[in-house]
């Protein structure tokens, strides 16, 4: 009986997604698997970090808090003991938290033959994300959740996006860490001292999300490539960008990538790189150095 949460990772529209904006975010094949099994007390494990822990609604850890929650789901029930294997990096910006709460969803329904469409498990896990991040968008847990290539925006409906031409992203990561919920309030702050500076930046933001939409559905990846590096900037404008990121982004550029940009919450964690072929992105990939990975995605 095993559940699965996949990575994410965001093309294009990070942050503006929390106030409103559509963001296109990919599902990745490396994810976290869980296994849920009847036992005497309810426990959840974490094999990467060694961590084993119970339930608690009060209790110090987000992770004590966010399992009571998942568990409060599931009104009566036996108790669970559930194991996960987590094979992403954990504050990176390519959604390791939303992962754990789908895998750990998605085994207990299979552990209790509960039967739900995987938009349905990922609005459960949203519950999982606030505990992490305070004023999620919804969309680390429903790419995690489904998957593919798609247009999120909060409140409406997920719009898969179509194409015959696969995307050969590289993802690297800079080794720094960093907090979604810092990196959201930060942008929040902004937000608050200079409305009109960041609103300017998230309609910027909306308008290449929309191209983005276009290029992708038409297999143009160039475009594509030039809307991520403007992305990019916009980011790096609003202080999310680290030099680091900065410098992976501007190396993938040098060495024959189509566009590179920052994903997920910034302050540190991950970039990608658009590769024009399969060969080019395991070039790429050495090129981004430890940790890095390729990551083909159909739409
Ligand atoms: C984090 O992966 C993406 C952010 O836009 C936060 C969110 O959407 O909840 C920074």
């Amino acid at each position: 009986m095993t559940g699965f949460g996949r990575g994410k990772v965001i093309l294009l529209g990070e942050h503006a997604v929390v106030h409103g904006c559509p963001a296109i975010a990919v599902g990745i094949e490396r994810g976290v698997t869980a296994e849920a099994t009847i036992a005497e007390q309810d426990m959840l494990r974490l094999s990467p970090w060694d961590l084993t822990l119970a339930p608690n609604p009060d209790g110090d850890e987000p992770l004590e808090r966010a399992f009571a929650t998942v568990l409060a789901h599931y009104p009566s029930r036996p108790r669970l003991d559930v194991s996960t294997r987590v094979d992403l990096p954990a504050g990176a910006g390519l959604g390791c938290s939303a992962a754990i709460g789908v895998a750990v969803l998605d085994a207990i329904d299979e552990a209790l033959g509960i039967e739900r469409s995987r938009l349905e498990l990922a609005a459960l896990a949203l519950s999982w994300e606030k505990v992490f991040h305070g004023n999620p968008s919804g969309i680390d847990n429903t790419m995690s959740a489904v998957g593919g290539v798609a247009l999120y925006r909060k409140n409406e409906a997920l719009q898969p996006l179509r194409s015959n031409k696969p995307l050969h992203l590289v993802v690297g990561y800079s080794g720094e860490p960093s907090s979604t919920k810092e990196m959201v309030a930060s942008v929040g702050r902004q937000l608050e001292s200079d409305r009109q500076r960041v609103t300017k930046a998230f309609e910027g933001i909306e308008v290449l999300v929309r191209n983005a939409k276009l290029a992708i559905e038409a297999g143009d990846h160039v475009a594509l490539g030039q809307l991520l590096d403007l992305n990019h900037t916009i980011l790096n404008a609003l202080m999310l960008c680290t030099t680091k990121l900065d410098d992976m982004c501007q190396a993938a550029r040098r060495a024959g990538a189509l566009g590179a940009k920052m994903t997920g919450a910034g302050g540190g964690g991950c970039m990608f790189a658009l590769a024009p072929k399969r060969d080019e992105a395991l070039r790429l990939r050495d090129v981004l150095g430890e940790g890095a990975f390729v990551a083909e995605v159909s739409a």
